[in-house]
C-alpha cells in the first residue's frame, strides 16, 4: 500500500538515506517483458544497499533474498506474511501495555488472507504465556500451518465465532480488514464481510485497560466513533511504524 511505502521512505529519509523506487512493478517494469523476479532483484541489488519489497505472490521476498546481494525486507508477500507490521504491532503492545508476556489477544476478521495476523502469531511465540483467540468468519479462518506452529511452540489459542466473549477478556483486540482483493468470487467475499465490527457495544464489554489495534486501512470494521475512546490505539500504532522501520533499516545497514 501507499501507506507502507511512505512509512519506509520516511524512515529512510529521516535516517539521512535516500530512496529509489517503483510502484506497481508488475505492470510497468521488465516483468511484463518476461523477466524473472530473480533477474530483476539481481539488477536492483546492484543499485542500492537495501531492498524493501511488496509483492503479490506468497514467497516472493524469500526468493528475492536468495539472489540479492543486499538485505531484503519483506513488506508483504500476497496473503503470506508482513513481518515489519508484526514488529510494529509488538512494539505498540509493549508501549501501550508495558508488557507482551502474559497478554490475551483477540485477532478478528480475515485470518486466512490477512498476512499481518500470520506474522504476528508467529512472533508472539517468542513471549511467555500468551493466549490468542482467533475470531473469523467460517471461510477465512486461521490457516492450519499457523495453528501447527503455535502448537509446536506451546502457545495457547482458541478458535471461535464469539467476538464478544473474546473481547471481554482481551488485553488487545486486533481487528483486521476482510481482504476483498484476494477472494475468488464476490459471493465468497460477501460471506466473510460485515460479520465483525468494533463499535460502542464492543467497547462496552472490553476492559478499561485494553487496547484496539488494526494494521489499517480499515474498511468499515471499526466504527469511526471508536476513535474518540482512549483505548483506540491504531493511529498511534501507525505512527510507531515509522520508528520501528527506522530502527530496522539502521540495523540492516550497520
Ligand atoms: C496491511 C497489509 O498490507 O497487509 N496494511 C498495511 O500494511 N498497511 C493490512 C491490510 O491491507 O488490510
Amino acid at each position: 500500500s501507499t501507506r507502507t511505502r511512505l512509512s519506509f521512505e520516511a524512515a529512510m529519509n529521516r535516517l539521512g538515506g535516500r530512496v529509489i523506487g517503483t510502484e506497481n512493478a508488475a505492470q510497468f517494469s521488465s516483468a511484463i517483458k518476461g523477466e524473472t523476479l530473480e533477474d530483476t532483484i539481481r539488477i536492483v541489488s546492484g543499485y542500492c544497499d537495501l531492498i524493501v519489497m511488496r509483492h503479490t505472490e506468497i514467497g516472493a521476498a524469500q526468493i528475492a533474498a536468495t539472489v540479492a546481494a543486499v538485505p531484503v525486507i519483506n513488506a508483504g508477500d500476497g496473503a503470506g506474511e508482513h513481518p515489519t507490521q508484526a514488529l510494529l504491532d509488538l512494539y505498540s503492545i509493549q508501549k501501550e501495555l508495558g508488557r507482551i508476556d502474559g497478554i490475551r489477544i483477540a485477532m478478528i476478521g480475515d485470518l486466512a488472507y490477512g498476512r499481518t495476523v500470520h506474522s504476528l502469531s508467529y512472533m508472539l511465540t517468542n513471549f511467555k504465556n500468551v493466549h490468542i483467540d482467533f475470531i473469523a468468519p467460517d471461510n477465512v479462518r486461521i490457516p492450519v500451518e499457523v495453528k501447527r506452529y503455535l502448537v509446536e511452540k506451546n502457545v495457547s489459542f482458541e478458535e471461535s465465532t464469539d467476538m464478544y466473549a473474546a473481547a471481554r477478556g482481551a488485553d488487545v483486540v486486533y481487528q483486521t480488514r476482510i481482504q476483498k482483493e484476494r477472494f475468488k468470487s464476490m459471493e465468497e467475499y460477501e460471506k466473510a464481510s460485515g460479520k465483525y465490527t468494533i463499535d460502542a457495544r464492543v467497547l462496552e464489554v472490553m476492559r478499561e485497560d485494553a487496547i484496539v489495534l488494526h494494521p489499517l486501512p480499515r474498511a468499515g470494521e471499526i466504527d469511526p466513533a471508536v476513535d474518540r475512546d482512549r483505548r483506540a490505539a491504531y493511529f498511534r500504532q501507525a505512527q510507531n511504524g515509522l520508528y520501528m522501520r527506522m530502527a530496522l533499516i539502521a540495523k540492516c545497514l550497520s
